[in-house]
């Protein structure tokens, strides 16, 4: 049976760099802060008018030059992320016709910070079943579409206008600042192949969501629950924006994250002294630590980016996995660790040889 394996990845990065003592110029927040309790330095924006499929597009072109792969080759497209373009078509579609492919199966995947290895899954039973030989998996979000600061706002914000946020705009963007902070754009993408090398490629994964306490992570408004789904009243009361209980959230990361990765190791018998490297969600350095030192992880087998990007939910597994094949972290025979947790609640973990 042919195994799925990682050949190429790519991303790409929204253009905008900000840092924490810039958003404080917009709320009431600090980079010491943000720093402490997060591990987010700085993040980057996209401007209006660029869309996540535009990120997944350029993030893919770099993959499948990375793996040296024609775009005619690609028979699955799929595609993670919790802020595509528009309502319907999902993003998939788009990336296809924005790639110029040949008409072909594209998923949309709806996993927020999970969506890359729940798109692994996916692509590793394509794979696996002779359904797909070569998949196109990417995982992008455009975040600041979510932000709630007014065109005044941005501006300031960049340093491209003089005029501070009025009291009430100063007060509404504070009251959002426990999430706002944390997110970041940006797109990244992989070429999975099918593989019959000995050991090679995805060896097993674990996938859980539990949807008990989805509403400690979800946007409350413009759903399909509301007639009509969208409306001014909704926007006025700030319900596109989404609600995050983050004690609630960090606690179940945490637990989850730790509990998934040992039974992934334990069903595999895989000490930690096997693993080359962990990959893990980065939604909070402080989260990450967590698990590191319960596993007993060295610091050289897990890497962070979340100080550069924020929390870019879909993307931020690719794109660990693309700064590392792109340093040279990542040899082929390497034993590599996913691991993730996010909305919905969504968590789970992947074992890979690369
Ligand atoms: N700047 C300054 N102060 C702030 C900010 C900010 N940006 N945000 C909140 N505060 C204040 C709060 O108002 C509160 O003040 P108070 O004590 O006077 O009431 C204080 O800081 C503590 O707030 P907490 O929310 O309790 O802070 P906590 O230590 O829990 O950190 C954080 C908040 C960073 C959000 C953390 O809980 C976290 O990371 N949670 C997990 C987030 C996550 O993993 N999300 C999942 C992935 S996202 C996805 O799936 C889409």
């Amino acid at each position: 049976m042919p195994r799925a394996v990682i050949v190429g990845s790519g991303s790409e990065i929204a253009p905008n760099r900000v840092t924490n003592q810039m958003l404080a110029r917009i709320m009431e927040t600090s980079d010491d802060w943000i720093r402490e309790r997060s591990g987010i330095e700085t993040r980057y924006y996209v401007e209006p008018g660029t869309a996540t499929s535009d990120l997944g597009e350029a993030a893919a072109r770099r993959a499948l030059q990375m793996a040296g792969v024609a775009k005619e080759e690609v028979d699955l497209v799929v595609f993670a992320t919790m802020t595509p373009d528009h309502y319907f078509p999902g993003s998939g579609g788009l990336l296809q016709a924005k790639l110029h492919m040949k008409p072909l199966p594209c998923f949309d995947i709806r996993q927020q910070c999970v969506g890359f290895l729940y798109g692994l899954q996916l692509v590793d039973a394509h794979i696996r079943s002779g359904l797909a030989r070569t998949a196109l998996l990417v995982g992008a979000e455009v975040h600041s579409g979510f932000m709630p600061f007014s065109p005044a706002n941005w501006e300031y914000l960049y340093g491209r206008s003089e005029f501070a946020p009025t009291p009430a705009e100063w007060e509404w963007n504070t009251r959002f600042r426990h999430l706002t902070v944390l997110f970041g754009d940006a797109g990244a993408a992989v070429v999975v192949k099918a593989a019959h090398e000995d050991g090679r490629g995805i060896l097993d994964q674990l996938l859980y969501q539990d949807g008990t306490d989805y509403d400690k992570l979800y946007v409350p408004g413009t759903g399909f629950k509301h007639r009509p789904y969208t409306d001014p009243d909704q926007f006025r009361r700030g319900d596109h924006i989404p609600v995050m209980d983050g004690r609630f959230v960090f606690k179940m990361a945490t637990t989850r994250m730790l509990e998934t990765a040992q039974a992934l190791l334990a069903r595999n018998e895989v000490r930690i002294e096997d693993l080359s490297l962990v990959l893990m969600h980065q939604a909070n350095r402080r989260i990450n630590e967590y698990v590191q030192k319960a596993l007993g992880l060295p610091d050289h087998k897990v890497v962070h980016n979340i100080q550069k990007y924020g929390n870019t939910t879909a993307a931020t597994i690719p794109l660990l996995w693309d700064e590392c094949a792109r340093a040279g972290r990542i040899a082929p025979g390497d034993l590599v660790l996913m691991v993730a947790f996010g909305a919905g609640m969504s968590w789970g973990a992947t074992l890979l040889r690369a």
